[in-house]
């Protein structure tokens, strides 16, 4: 390991501590027998904002970048455009984020010797977490894209691991490894796919990054009934990247807003949003599934409709609208409702999932404030 790798190694560990990531049973040991810069590639990824696309930080032509990206404390873009020709600009597999991948894995809280389903094998990096902490021959992990998981395959042996990992499409889960008591996915869900809750054993868990909308996010933890029907709450508002089966369509909201904005209606007052913080926000994807909501700079926020139709802005006092939906009225009622309910957290939340709905709830299970991704 050189020098560089060592003290940023040494530097990513302490924040960590600080933050109090170290966490059941993932402990600072555990995290340091995984060293990150063992699955990372030759090429990772960094966003350039003057072109707005992604470009390649090569470990042989600079190598003090490529380690500060991979021992940073940001997800590490590893593909872009699914390994294609695209543009460069949509990151396709990444190493998780430090921090939410000790978060993700605290909430899973797998025991030594569980059976643990993963979906997303990506670099390998998680895979490898997951194999200290229940054992390799626990660990199936499926990734649907089949050079990344050559990749990872290889980068797991050579950091000493054999976990069984599969090329298939992860909303079908794995059965032919089920009943599993644990499934972990590291791309993130829209509607919990009906197979990871045929897969996973009455009284397991399933953990997976959520989101509401195109521009959400979220992280729900679930515990699986003996009925079909798993519940549990939001834990964290962790964003990761689609399974390839539930990409949203990529809304460009600039694009929308430049088409559309001469016909927008300019509204004599519009919702104050001066309290909403990252609950509040969360809590407006509830009560508005589909509806993306974009903070913007100065305290501005742009809300549009999934089918990009309506829209409404909010900034420096003056408020427009666009389309057939009142979005400005309805994000007003919207925060009311969150204002009139203590404002709650997002962990007051949580959810229902059978094959055929998610039900959203607040404090109790029989307390349904919403229905999302159905
Ligand atoms: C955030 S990355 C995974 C990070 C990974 N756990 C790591 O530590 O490197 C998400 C991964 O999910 C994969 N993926 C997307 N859709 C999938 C699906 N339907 N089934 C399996 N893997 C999928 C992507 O190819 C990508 O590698």
């Amino acid at each position: 390991m050189s020098a560089d790798i060592d003290v940023l190694g040494r530097r990513l560990t302490e924040s960590l501590a600080r933050g109090g990531h170290f966490q059941a049973g993932w402990t600072q040991a555990v995290f340091e027998r995984v060293p990150r810069h063992l699955f990372a590639p030759e090429t990772v990824w960094t966003w350039d904002a003057a072109t707005s696309r992604w470009v390649p930080v090569r470990r042989g032509r600079a190598p003090e970048d490529w380690a500060r990206l991979v021992y940073g404390e940001d997800a590490v873009v590893t593909q872009v455009d699914d390994g294609g020709m695209g543009p460069g600009r949509e990151a396709t597999s990444s190493i998780s984020a430090p921090a939410a991948v000790l978060n993700m894995l605290a909430s899973l809280e797998p025991r030594p010797g569980d059976r643990v389903l993963e979906i997303g094998t990506g670099s390998g990096y998680h895979t490898a977490l997951l194999c200290e902490r229940v054992g390799e021959q626990r660990v199936t992990s499926v990734e649907i894209d089949a050079k990344l998981v050559r990749a990872a395959v290889r980068a797991l042996a050579d950091a000493g691991y054999r976990p069984h990992v599969v090329w298939g499409d992860g909303e079908l889960g794995w059965p032919d490894g089920a009943p599993y008591d644990r499934l972990i996915s590291t791309a993130a869900v829209r509607r919990v796919p009906p197979a990871w809750l045929e897969q996973v054993r009455p009284g397991g868990e399933i953990v997976t990054p959520w989101f509401p909308n195109y521009h959400g996010r979220g992280l729900i933890w679930l515990r699986m009934g003996d009925n079909g029907t798993a519940q549990g709450w939001f834990h964290g508002r962790e964003a990761f990247m689609p399974v390839r089966g539930q990409r949203a369509e990529r809304l460009d909201v600039r694009a929308v807003w430049e088409a559309t904005r001469h016909e927008a209606r300019r509204a004599a007052s519009g919702p104050d949003l001066r309290d909403l913080d990252a609950h509040g926000e969360f809590a407006l994807s509830v009560r508005l599934p589909g509806v993306g909501c974009y903070r913007q700079e100065h305290d501005g926020w742009f809300f549009l409709s999934e089918d990009n139709a309506s829209w409404a802005q909010l900034s420096g006092g003056t408020a427009f609208r666009h389309g057939d939906r009142d979005l400005l009225a309805e994000v007003a009622a919207a925060v009311e409702w969150w204002r009139a309910h203590d404002r709650p957290k997002l962990f007051d939340f949580g959810v229902t999932v059978t094959k055929d709905r998610q039900d959203i709830w607040l404090r109790a299970p029989d307390r349904i404030v919403g229905a999302m991704g159905v």
